[in-house]
């Protein structure tokens, strides 16, 4: 064997492996155990051959991890260059849902009335006929009792019909000064049709304490109609009859569609009606035990559908529960 023979060759194999593989089968060769240096290293039998064999292994070995590490730095350097992240390009659009429109009219409403002082209290979507009907002074043949009307669940259990059992509710648990709003779903035997469905939501408000007057109540709603529907539309109020109110107070906002001139959707009467209120009837103070001689309060109930329907020109309420994307990011 030509050591300096072997060692050229082995070199050039060396430098001349582009991969880890080639680099690996050149080690094998060179340097593995039934290599010719190796096989010559066991027979070796004087000092001098040992070292100048030893010296070349040595000078193979170090060739080797050179060229190791100058393919590891390449392959390193490749996959730099080609995984390189642009962070300059635009990136893939992630479509974003958001709250349905009755959703943000109810936070929007929760807003109003946290920032007047109320608290905002939950209700009961299943009610006893006593809450829902009896404590808030509805006759025993009031209409709204009938099966017709009203979702039933057994003789004495509803899905309540609207949010006020919330106001019997609340004046049971605390003392006056109350000043609370309610909001949430009601249930009614209606069948859908562009100004009627079965569920919607209600917000339900009341204040009760050394005396409350008409004049609050009117100031809070106009108020209210203001923030809700923009400074420039004309609210009204007009007598009405609730059993849980007395006087009873319906209020209107000027048609969004014709500015009061009178079209179709506000039947040519140029005002659209947005709910009820009035003065609590002191019946309700004995029923949850509030001295009547000593507080008054005012209240009310208007529908989330339909201050939607005001606000955006909706023109069919069963538009919100269809989900149609095409509606709905409209708001
Ligand atoms: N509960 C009534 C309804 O659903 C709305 C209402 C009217 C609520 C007058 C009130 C009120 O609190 O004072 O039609």
């Amino acid at each position: 064997m030509n050591p300096t023979e072997l060692e050229r060759r082995a070199l050039s194999a060396v430098s001349a492996a582009a991969t880890s593989d080639e680099l690996e089968r050149a080690r094998v060769e060179y340097l593995g155990r039934k290599s010719e240096l190796k096989l010559a290293l066991r027979q070796v039998r004087d000092r001098e051959t040992g070292m100048t064999l030893n010296a070349l292994r040595e000078r193979l070995e170090r060739a080797i991890a050179e060229r190791e590490a100058e393919l590891e730095r390449a392959e390193l350097d490749r996959r730099l260059a080609e995984e390189r992240v642009d962070v300059t390009m635009p990136g893939e659009p992630v479509p974003r849902g958001h709250l349905h429109l009755i959703t943000q009219i109810r936070r929007e409403v929760e807003d109003i009335f946290l920032g007047l002082g109320y608290t905002v209290v939950d209700g009961r979507e299943v009610e006893t006929t006593h809450y829902n009907f009896d404590a808030l002074n509805f006759p025993p043949g009031h209409p709204s009792r009938s099966p017709l009307m009203t979702l039933f669940l057994d003789e004495e259990t509803v899905l309540r019909t609207e949010t006020s059992p919330s106001q019997i509710r609340t004046m049971e648990a605390q003392e006056p000064p109350v000043y609370m709003v309610s909001l949430g779903r009601v249930y009614r035997r209606d069948t859908p049709d562009a100004t009627h469905t079965p569920i919607f939501h209600q917000v339900e408000g009341l204040a009760v304490d050394e005396g409350i007057t008409l004049g609050d109540l009117l100031g809070t709603l106009d108020y209210l109609l203001k923030a809700l529907f923009g400074e420039d539309r004309s609210t009204d109020f007009r007598i009405h009859h609730f059993p849980f109110t007395e006087p009873s107070v319906e209020a209107y906002v000027s048609c969004h569609l014709c500015d009061g001139s009178g079209c179709t959707v506000c039947r040519h009467s140029g005002w659209i009606e947005v709910g009820g209120s009035g003065m609590v009837d002191p019946n309700l103070f004995d029923v949850v035990g509030y001295d009547k001689e000593r507080y008054t309060g005012f209240a009310f109930g208007w529908g989330l559908e339909r201050i939607a329907v005001l606000r955006h020109g909706i023109p069919d309420l069963r538009e919100l529960w269809r989900n149609d994307p095409r509606l709905l990011e409209q708001f």
